[in-house]
């Protein structure tokens, strides 16, 4: 089954409401070289509205960074599904590395904040990967299994169909060295054997997206890839005319 390419750019801790002003404007001037894409970027909690508001009328959908899976209550800092929606965004990013890393996110918090993110109606984007020295010691497979059945867990075909999911080995975030075009390949393969064994075929249907290090000059071979439905950018994000390089390849 045709699956529309995804290009979504990852803001992270970048941009103020009027650094993005400029950036979304640029992008909007572009719109046209868009089409039959999808194309979202996603920018801090604070910059979320304004960035909305921006992009109204062009093809540009807007992602928050991460969701917390209660409704409501006693829990400094964090951003629940319903506070996302009434923005609105259309997507969240959940379990980036860097909030795995840094901020103790765990497959099981992964898992809570997913379904709170689908019950709401969000698209979530759910990040997956391996450590360099989990890739040199050949690890790779199992770690991204793990994640996967973990992260994934209690999910219906429903709900997965409704799911992004993103590879990103941690050892091409922000670091100029990307995965070969085999290597991300095999392992989005992998992916999508293992929610096709745990899923069946709506497997399919789901999109698979290759992030770490992404930038024009090797976009298109990743994307061209039978397993990779798009990209989440990081830096290349940031600079119109990397990013534009990226959705045009794609
Ligand atoms: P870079 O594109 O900067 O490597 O970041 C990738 C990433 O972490 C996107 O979520």
């Amino acid at each position: 089954m045709a699956r529309t390419k995804l290009i979504a750019g990852n803001w992270k801790m970048n941009q103020t409401v009027a650094e993005a002003t400029g950036l979304i404007a640029a992008l909007r001037a572009q719109a046209a070289a868009m089409e039959g894409k999808d194309v979202a970027v996603c920018p801090p909690f604070t910059t979320l509205a304004a960035v909305v508001a921006a992009v109204a009328g062009t093809p540009i959908r807007v992602g928050a960074q991460n969701v917390h899976w209660a409704d409501s209550g006693a829990y400094t800092g964090e951003v629940s599904a319903a506070m996302l929606r009434e923005i609105p965004v259309t997507y969240v990013i959940i379990g980036h590395s860097e909030r795995r890393q840094y901020f103790g996110e765990t497959d099981k918090t992964v898992n809570q904040r997913l379904l709170a993110a689908l019950k709401a109606g969000l698209t979530p984007i759910v990040c997956v990967g391996e450590l360099l020295q989990q890739r040199e010691a050949n690890q790779t497979e199992a770690v991204v299994t793990t994640q996967i059945r973990d992260s994934l867990a209690g999910l219906s075909a429903a709900q997965l169909a409704a799911t992004v999911i993103a590879y990103e080995p941690v050892w091409a975030i922000g670091t100029g060295k990307t995965a070969s075009p085999e290597q991300a390949q095999a392992v989005h393969a992998l992916l999508r054997a293992l929610l096709r064994q745990s899923h069946g075929a709506v497997a399919d249907s789901v999109r698979l997206l290759y992030g770490g290090s992404m930038k024009p000059n090797n976009a298109a071979q990743l994307l061209s890839q039978p397993d990779i439905d798009g990209g989440l950018i990081g830096g290349a994000s940031l600079d119109v005319e990397q990013f534009m390089g990226i959705i045009k390849s794609a």
